[in-house]
């Protein structure tokens, strides 16, 4: 199944193997970003692509991306259009899709991997040099003029000395599975957008990565898994997904032969896969979608769909940029030397409570809120711990807390419940090391049930809630305590992306 490769066995220290049943995703670990910045030393001195003369033509090469695979196709940047770009792009198309020359001077937009030292960045778009093409400028031709090849198979074809090119270059295959192809669609299916403003990174992050952790091959037919970066954020996208899956099939074989089957896409919304249309779905049915919304059956109030189907789907925790990711960072006590500090008090949550925003107050009726406009949002779970335990000694259930990161370091238990789709407390009180207590019905959890989220978090049916201040009396001895936090010191690496925190548990990357 795609999650097993997806969460690898754990090879931290032998503790955290016990405690962690299933461990790294090959997206959390750093080793990838190290390999790729130290190999490219080496590569830029390398060479040995073959370019194809005339595929494209001169002004095409002068100015854009000729992808050599398919023949000759232009690729332009985002300023420029037409067959071999040499048109400039409308400006409101600028304006929707890149930023002005004055705020692209002064803070660019960034380009994967830094087109890998083979091109030059323009707008958040690769411009690679000629013979190198795909959405980082690590594709080129092989020897044959035909099979594309990637970064490590060029390092080895550059010098004759094969065996010592490949040793003293860290950037290389991993020996485990999965392989994985990336469909290089033209920029308008996945990357014609602002990375810099796009509220949910994940799509990005993952893609930077893939490369570096040695995952990727260059030829489909050694592939186990094809993903298709198309970005997916809104309902709107799902359309943009069947255009990007018909130009797929009509460029390269592998989706009709698999009939859509092992073939993978991020949607990052509230709702995930939920989000799309039923006919987007339907026609995607083959499809693993990759998402941070774990639901599994319809929940009518509000109006959202059984958008997880466990066995095809991956949940995936939720991508805090790299500002949310050091600030958590810098406070987080899970670093193996960090002290244990005694959680004294029960039960934290701080966000909004009510649908309606507004304030929830005991003096009304269930569920304390001013209007029930939205009542199913988070499914009705924050507003049913607030109406039963807001006032409970040793409990913090509150709309707003100027104490918020204290108090993530000293209670025991903090809610995580799901908000207007998914929620991120699951990954931040995770980070913090308060123990997740979820009050979600029917919605499984980062990368449940390959991770084992029992041995590290509580479960509470809604309809449970009322009696919840007696379950945590019960789960909380000392003992059992203790059991859950070393497994969540585990867990929580798993959880975050180092790419953007920086490997602040000391998780070593290995996997
Ligand atoms: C790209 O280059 C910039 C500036 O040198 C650097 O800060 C950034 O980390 C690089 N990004 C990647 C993915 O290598
Ligand atoms: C999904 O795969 C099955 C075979 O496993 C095939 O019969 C069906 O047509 C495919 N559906 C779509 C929407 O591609
Ligand atoms: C909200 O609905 C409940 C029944 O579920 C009702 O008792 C309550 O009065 C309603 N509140 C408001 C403000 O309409
Ligand atoms: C909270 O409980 C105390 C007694 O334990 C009571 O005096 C107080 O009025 C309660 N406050 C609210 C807001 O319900």
């Amino acid at each position: 199944m795609f999650a097993e490769y997806l969460v690898m066995q754990a090879s931290t220290s032998q503790a955290c193997r016990a405690a962690c049943l299933i461990c790294i995703c090959l997206l959390l670990t750093a080793t990838g970003a190290w390999a790729l910045e130290e190999g490219q030393e080496q590569l830029s001195s390398g060479g040995g692509f073959r370019s194809k003369p005339g595929l494209c033509t001169e002004e095409c090469y002068k100015r854009a991306t000729c992808n050599e695979e398919l023949g000759g196709r232009c690729d332009c940047p985002k300023h420029l259009a037409g067959e071999d770009c040499t048109r400039k792009a409308a400006p409101s198309h600028l304006a929707a899709f890149a930023q002005t020359a004055q705020r692209e001077a002064r803070d660019p937009m960034p380009c994967l991997n830094n087109c890998t030292r083979r091109g030059t960045c323009a707008l958040g778009a690769c411009v690679c040099a000629r013979g190198h093409f795909g959405s980082d400028c690590s594709l080129s031709l092989g020897p044959d003029g035909a099979t594309p090849v990637l970064l490590a198979e060029q390092a080895l074809l550059a010098g004759q000395e094969g065996e010592a090119a490949s040793s003293s270059t860290p950037y290389k295959p991993r020996e485990k599975r999965p392989r994985i192809y990336v469909y290089d669609v033209p920029h308008k299916y996945s990357s014609w957008y602002n990375p810099m403003k796009i509220d949910r990174g994940l799509h990005w992050a993952f893609w930077e990565r893939l490369l570096g952790s040695g995952v990727m091959v260059a030829n489909g037919e050694e592939a186990d898994w094809y993903w298709i970066p198309a970005k997916l954020r809104s309902t709107s996208d799902g359309y943009r997904l069947l255009e990007t899956i018909e130009y797929v099939r009509q460029h390269w074989p592998w989706y009709d032969r698999l009939q859509g089957h092992r073939h993978f896409v991020f949607h990052t919304g509230d709702t995930g896969r939920g989000e799309v249309t039923g006919l987007v779905r339907d026609a995607t049915a083959n499809l693993t979608w990759l998402h941070h919304w774990g639901l599994t059956r319809e929940y009518k109030p509000s109006g959202w769909k059984a958008a997880h189907r466990p066995g095809k789907d991956v949940v995936v925790p939720i991508y805090f940029g790299s500002r949310q990711g050091h600030s958590v960072a810098a406070l987080s006590g899970l670093h193996p030397r960090a002290p244990r500090l005694p959680r004294t008090q029960t039960l934290l949550f701080a966000g909004r409570i009510c649908g309606d925003h507004s304030e929830p107050s005991p003096t009304r009726p269930w569920p304390h809120c001013a209007t029930n406009r939205s009542s199913g949002y988070s499914q009705g779970a924050r507003q049913l711990v607030h109406y039963h335990h807001h006032n409970r000694t040793g409990y913090k259930i509150v709309t707003h807390n100027s104490d918020y990161a204290p108090d993530l370091l000293n209670y025991k238990w903090c809610l995580a419940p799901s908000g207007g789709g998914h929620g991120h407390r699951q990954v931040l009180v995770s980070l913090m090391g308060c123990l997740p207590l979820i009050v979600s019905d029917d919605v499984m959890q980062p990368f449940e049930p390959e991770m084992d989220w029992a041995a590290f978090s509580l479960r509470v049916a809604q309809a449970d809630v009322p009696s919840l201040h007696l379950t945590l009396q019960a789960e909380s001895g000392e003992q059992a305590l203790r059991r859950r936090q070393d497994a969540l010191r585990c867990a929580a690496q798993h959880m975050v992306f180092s790419s953007s925190s920086g490997a602040f548990m000391q998780e070593d990357g290995r996997w």
